[in-house]
């Protein structure tokens, strides 16, 4: 018996240093690298075309990069995920040394496409990635950043690199791989059609991100097929001023959902913040005004058409 326990105890000492000796590692190391495939291409849009870039850009990316001192996307530290690290939003600016200037108009693609940096290195899940942007709508974020607005243009703060913490290494390591790179089109939904342009934005603009129950069951490549699509609960949403706001139910559900919501309530919540009853929505849920009334009401169109969830969330309110 005594023998027996010696083994056991002897066995357990063994899996506690592996697995000490394992996360020293993970710890010690940089986040994974891989392969880049090298891709030949420059963008290229019209006034149209860049116009709608800088409304993406300004939608997606400068929550981030934005910075308020230069005014430009020179990058800044973010503070409201401390669990993955002490992360800085990097200079995306058109400074050859210290921006995104010396990069390709390829590098920059595939790195919004699959989330691999020109080194290899992987940018883990809080760099934004693109799997479902439309070729020419991606052209156009890229043609934007390459020209010559106020909000690319070169500024010489250097980066301070992110120093991902324990969790952010383990989950690069297990969890977090990068997207493939499209081996088809993807195409932007016919003028008109605006269903496919309701699910294009709700896809793209990451409604459906915060508004799936939990970060962790996201299906990224197949959004409608998040357990809970769009139906609310996420809880995750760090407010680093006050506690913790719940994201809402937003599928057509009557009870617990917008399902008795009209189309002019919907695009006023969503482009203003503005309730019904007069609350008003507070971060993260910020207030999409670049959008137009057209857009917002073709979201609140698709909206209508994903199946309804019953899951009742508890409005948290501060003010
Ligand atoms: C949630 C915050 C966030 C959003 C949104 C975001 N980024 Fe980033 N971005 C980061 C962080 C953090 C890094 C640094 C990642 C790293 O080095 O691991 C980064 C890195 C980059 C880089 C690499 C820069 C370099 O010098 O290494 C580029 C290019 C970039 N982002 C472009 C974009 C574009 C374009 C968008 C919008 C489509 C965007 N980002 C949206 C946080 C964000
Ligand atoms: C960063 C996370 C986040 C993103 C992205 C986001 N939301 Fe929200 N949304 C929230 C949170 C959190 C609330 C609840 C805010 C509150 O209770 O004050 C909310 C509330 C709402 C509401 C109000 C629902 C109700 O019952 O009062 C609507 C409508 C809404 N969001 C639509 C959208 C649409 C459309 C998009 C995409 C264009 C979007 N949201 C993107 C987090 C997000």
């Amino acid at each position: 018996m005594k023998k027996l326990l010696k083994i056991l105890m002897f066995i357990v000492l063994a899996l506690v240093i592996v697995i000490g000796i394992t996360a020293a590692v993970i710890n010690a190391q940089d986040l994974p690298t891989y392969e880049v495939e090298k891709i030949e291409y420059t963008a290229s849009a019209d006034s149209a075309g860049l116009a709608r870039g800088k409304k993406f850009v300004t939608l997606l990316c400068a929550g981030c990069h934005l910075n308020t001192e230069t005014g430009t996307l020179s990058g800044k530290r973010m503070e409201d995920a401390p669990e993955f690290g002490d992360l800085y939003a990097q200079n995306i600016t058109n400074d050859k040394e210290f921006g995104i200037g010396d990069w390709t108009d390829g590098e920059i693609l595939y790195l919004l496409r699959t989330g691999v940096l020109p080194n290899g290195r992987y940018a883990p899940p809080y760099m934004a990635k693109l799997p479902h942007m439309s070729d020419e709508d991606l052209n156009n974020i890229i043609a934007f950043l390459r020209s010559d607005d106020e909000l690319v243009k070169a500024t010489n703060t250097a980066d301070q690199p992110c120093e991902p913490s324990f969790l952010t290494k383990a989950l690069c390591r297990v969890a977090f791989k990068p997207l493939p790179f499209p081996n088809q089109p993807i195409k932007t939904p016919a003028a008109g059609d605006k269903l496919a342009l309701g699910k294009y934005l709700t896809i793209n603009l990451d409604c459906w991100t915060c508004h799936s129950p939990s970060f962790e069951k996201l299906n990224v490549m197949e959004p409608e097929k998040t357990p809970g699509f769009l139906s609310g609960g996420n809880q995750s949403l760090y407010d680093k001023d006050r506690n913790q706001v719940v994201s809402l139910n937003i599928t057509p559900d009557k009870e617990t959902g917008i399902g008795n919501w009209t189309e002019e309530q919907f695009i006023k919540a969503t482009k203003y913040g503005i309730l019904p009853e007069g609350h008003t929505l507070q971060f993260p849920m910020e207030p999409y005004t670049e959008l137009t009334d057209e857009e917002a009401a073709a979201i609140f169109t698709y909206l209508k058409t994903v199946p309804a969830i019953s899951n009742k969330v508890e409005r948290v309110i501060y003010d």
